[in-house]
């Protein structure tokens, strides 16, 4: 594993340079309907992501692209509501650039959230998954281009994006307050086409257990600059062909508002114990 690089305080973008008097210990990311936690930073200060130049639109509801800088928990925590995704016509490095910034800031570690079609047959809409690794089925990489030498190495490597320790201290605090809380593979493809049913059988092959457009390009990034990260998925519906009915992006967000409450008080609730189960090594 790579070891944290130094990366220069001048890489924060303006807008968010107060964040570096009493910097972050956790960025997260939260996915379509999942911002619940956000509401429960206490002392919040908020910067739209439109305040940051060159930072790419989002286009989709349920995304509000908002930067929420305070207290979760007792931890200095940043987080974006609403992500950007590469099928709004954003390169793989434009929809990451939250992570660069979260790198830039110094925190310690990343929280990847989501909404995704489950494909394991133990599972049900509602349900949790803490992400153990992930499919890139995007065939692109947040990475391509010149090396970002500041952040991280040209090949970074890539058999421990999601530590172990970080989703077990999850489960403990989530099995504590009786949540069930899966774990499994994660396959992003490019989307914005949910999958057909053939290619749920493909991706039931191949070793997945829940598919969603996002989240690999961010943990990418968090891995090449040395970051752990702690992914889950909100299974907001069965995949495509495991359930008879069609799927929209309504259903995705109705669930996603149900289950994102208990998610948001599981991650603040569980964020000291994920301070102290950070691998040693980084
Ligand atoms: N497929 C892809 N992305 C998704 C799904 C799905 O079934 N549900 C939520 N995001």
């Amino acid at each position: 594993m790579n070891k944290r690089p130094s990366i220069p305080a001048d890489l924060v973008p303006e807008a968010l340079r107060f964040a570096l008097a009493d910097p972050p210990v956790v960025g997260m990311i939260l996915g379509s309907g999942l911002g619940h936690i956000a509401n429960a930073i206490e002392a919040p200060i908020k910067v739209p992501a439109s305040a940051i130049p060159n930072y790419p639109a989002s286009t989709v509801a349920g995304h509000e692209g908002v930067f929420v800088v305070g207290r979760l928990a007792g931890h200095r925590a940043i987080v974006l509501k609403g992500r950007v995704h590469s099928y709004e016509g954003h390169s793989m490095a434009a929809v990451a650039t939250p992570v660069r910034i979260f790198a830039a800031l110094g925190v310690r570690f990343v929280v990847l959230t989501n909404a995704a079609g489950g494909i394991n047959r133990d599972f049900q809409p509602g349900d949790l998954m803490a992400i153990t690794d992930h499919l890139n089925l995007t065939r692109q990489s947040p990475l391509t281009g010149r090396n970002a030498d500041e952040y991280g190495p040209r090949f970074p490597d890539q058999s421990q994006v999601y530590p172990p320790s970080l989703r077990q201290a999850l489960r403990d605090h989530a099995e504590k307050q009786g949540v069930k809380m899966h774990t499994g593979v994660y396959a992003c493809l490019p989307g914005p086409e949910y999958e057909t049913p053939a290619e749920i059988r493909m991706l039931r092959i191949l070793g997945a257990d829940a598919v969603g457009m996002s989240t690999v390009p961010e943990a990418t990034t968090a891995a090449h600059a040395g970051i752990p990260v702690l992914g889950v998925s909100m299974i907001s519906n069965l995949a495509a062909g495991i359930s008879k009915a069609a799927l929209s992006h309504t259903e995705v967000l109705e669930c996603a508002e149900k289950a994102g409450a208990t998610l948001g008080q599981l991650l603040a609730g569980a964020l000291p114990a994920l301070c102290h189960s950070l691998p040693k090594s980084r």
